[in-house]
């Protein structure tokens, strides 16, 4: 009894560890691989809890009706062929259904090959979105068309790293040296969070992105607005960043295209002002996030490679007026 307590408890336990508040829910994909496989996760618990039900109902069972008695000398069944042959099967036959519900569903997630749209590249610890047809690449926020196909080439340039979003379902391994391919089609408009789902160093959960489906035509404008070069400041604040920003080291890591920064080491900036998150979208875009970030990015990610470049309080607000007008 106490062992059937046990269990139903760890259950619960294991239940409420999924439902974490804020936390992609897989059971509302906005995907048609999602859609796949909660339909998939549906029929294999629905399998394993008659599965669950029959083995705990026969062990109360057994338990109350065999409760210890004084005289009783307990049967041996040991050597029984039926039985060895029965409790084998059973099972065997119960993991050939799930593998062939499985293997079903991973074919169905497989769309054909019509070519990428864009191309995902994994660093420590942020994403890249590279548009080479349309010339232009963004970081950690990307929009696609909900009904049409999204083709999605991904990469790494130092460890393996893992693309996931979960709602849209499915997750490829980023490789260095190897491009890896995810194929779905964004069903239902909104905005969803992105992760990494490989371990990859100390900033691996601040490792995130949004991703936005949109209509065909708000897709097209985002498209139109990301490739324009960066809008030239125009509050006084802006101004004074804008010719900062090119005095210091920022545009050796950083691109703002229309600016003499051409970095290919960190995020692209020249819409950074647009995106509604920073660090990897570990923080809200706010200038007083903005500002903590540049004062010490060592404090909100340990370890993460953009350095602190040591300027007065009015400079920094200068730099942040700056890239906060970069829509
Ligand atoms: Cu990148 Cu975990």
């Amino acid at each position: 009894m106490r062992a059937l307590l046990l269990g139903a408890l760890l259950a619960l336990v294991v239940v409420a560890a999924g439902c974490a508040e804020g936390a992609p829910d897989i059971f509302r994909p906005g995907g048609s691989a999602g859609e796949e496989i909660k339909t998939l996760s549906i029929q294999i618990f629905a399998i394993l809890a008659v599965v669950l039900a029959v083995v705990w109902g026969l062990l109360a069972f057994v338990i109350i009706k065999y409760r210890r008695r004084p005289e009783a000398e307990v049967s041996q069944t040991r050597g029984n062929l039926t039985i060895e042959i029965v409790w084998t099967l059973i099972p065997a036959v119960i993991i050939t259904v799930l593998l062939v519900l499985t293997v079903q569903t991973t074919k169905q997630i497989d769309l054909p090959d019509r070519g990428a749209q864009f191309t995902t590249v994994g660093h420590r610890w942020w994403w890249e979105f590279d548009f080479p047809d349309q010339g232009f690449k963004t970081a950690n926020e990307v929009y696609v068309a909900a009904g049409r196909q999204t083709s999605i080439e991904v990469e790494s340039v130092d460890v393996i790293h893992s693309f996931w979003v979960p709602q849209m379902g499915g997750k490829v391994d980023m490789i260095p040296g190897r491009v890896n391919h995810i194929r779905f089609v964004p069903l239902r408009k909104g905005e969803y969070l992105g992760e990494c789902s490989e371990f990859c160093g100390q900033q691996h959960g601040k490792m995130r992105f949004l991703f936005v489906v949109v209509s065909t035509e708000e897709y097209s404008a985002w498209v139109h607005n990301q490739a324009e070069p960066a809008a030239q400041p125009t509050g006084a604040e802006a101004v004074a960043g804008g010719k900062l920003i090119q005095t210091i080291a920022c545009g050796s890591c950083h691109t703002i295209r229309g600016t003499p920064a051409k970095g290919t080491f960190g995020p692209d900036l020249t819409h950074f002002g647009s995106r509604r998150g920073i660090a990897a979208y570990s923080l809200p875009n706010t200038p007083q996030n903005l500002l903590a970030w540049l004062q010490d990015p060592q404090a909100i990610k340990p370890e993460c490679l953009m350095p602190t470049i040591p300027l007065p309080l009015r400079e920094q607000q200068q730099l942040v007026a700056y890239l906060e007008e970069l829509k």
